[in-house]
């Protein structure tokens, strides 16, 4: 019922540099797969099969991946390696990819906001791909979609965090309507821990009405002199309805260091060797 996802991937992954120079952040392995790749598969499971992705200079290698490397396909064909394509395989199966590109780097909502042309007029799910989540039953996404048939308005993943890391994410407040759902009252993008309406922090997984397109060209620059996703977020929450949902699974912020090493050991551990 969504089929469309939105990849956000034209930012600089500054944080791993130099290993981010030359190649994108979100090409990063974990173990044998690039991030951005099980943020796609996160999105197929959860039934879209329409992978958008607003990018930027330097990021060409995402495009290479999701399509057929005929050299090496061909090289290896018939051979025992070939098995180690069928997870690339299968996404190129079951999805397809469209590119626009992010000419000035002026936040996550102007990124959104120029993603519209491969969206349209229809609802949709962001991946972030810095954001690592893994859940052995549901993905996050497909959480997400179940809440969607039932709210029918745009949902953010949210997470506890300590107050000190309050200043890295965008916050919410809002009613509980269960233990883990809110109707979002409030939204402040990177607060410090003395302006931060909750520990609520969103992390990167979205599902996003389209009338966010509109709400964000009329939404001026906030915090850090960008766009901001949340800010346009708390004008549709003000306006109609927005749900906060506490997920099940692990997040990992692959964005820093200690994340990406954290997420690294437990797909290792958890994931990698129970599949090969
Ligand atoms: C973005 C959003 C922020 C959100 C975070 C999740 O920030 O602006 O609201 O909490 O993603 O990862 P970024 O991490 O891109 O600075």
């Amino acid at each position: 019922m969504i089929e469309k996802c939105l990849f956000p991937v034209a930012g600089y992954g500054t944080r791993f540099l130099p290993a981010t120079k030359s190649m994108p952040k979100e090409m990063l392995p974990v173990v044998n797969k690039p991030l951005v790749q099980y943020g796609v598969e996160e999105a197929i499971q959860a039934g879209m099969n329409q992978m958008a992705f607003v990018t930027g200079r330097g990021k060409r290698a995402i495009t290479d991946h999701f399509d057929i490397s005929y050299e090496l396909e061909n090289q290896i064909a018939g051979t025992a390696k070939e098995e180690y394509l069928t997870s690339i395989r299968e996404v190129l199966d079951k999805a397809r990819f469209t590119m626009t590109r992010q000419r000035e780097m002026k936040g996550l909502g102007h990124a959104i906001l120029t993603g519209e042309t491969l969206i349209g007029n229809e609802p949709f799910g962001v991946v972030l791909s810095d954001d690592l989540c893994i859940n052995d039953t549901e993905g996050v996404m497909e959480q997400m979609v179940k809440l969607y048939k039932q709210f029918r308005c745009s949902i953010v993943a949210i997470q506890e965090v300590p107050a000190d890391q309050t200043h890295k994410y965008g916050v919410i407040a809002g009613e509980a309507l269960k233990e883990d759902l809110y109707r979002v009252d409030d939204m402040v993008e990177k607060p410090s821990p003395e302006d931060a309406p909750s520990n609520l922090a969103i992390i990167g997984r979205y599902i996003l009405t389209p009338d966010i397109f509109d709400i964000l060209r009329d939404t001026p620059a906030g915090k850090g002199g960008e766009i901001q996703l949340t800010d346009a977020l708390l004008t549709q929450a003000k306006n109609g309805c927005v749900m906060a949902y506490k997920f099940k699974g692990k997040r990992f912020d692959c964005g820093s260091v200690d994340g990406f090493v954290e997420a690294t050991n437990y797909v290792y551990e958890n994931v990698y060797q129970h599949i090969n």
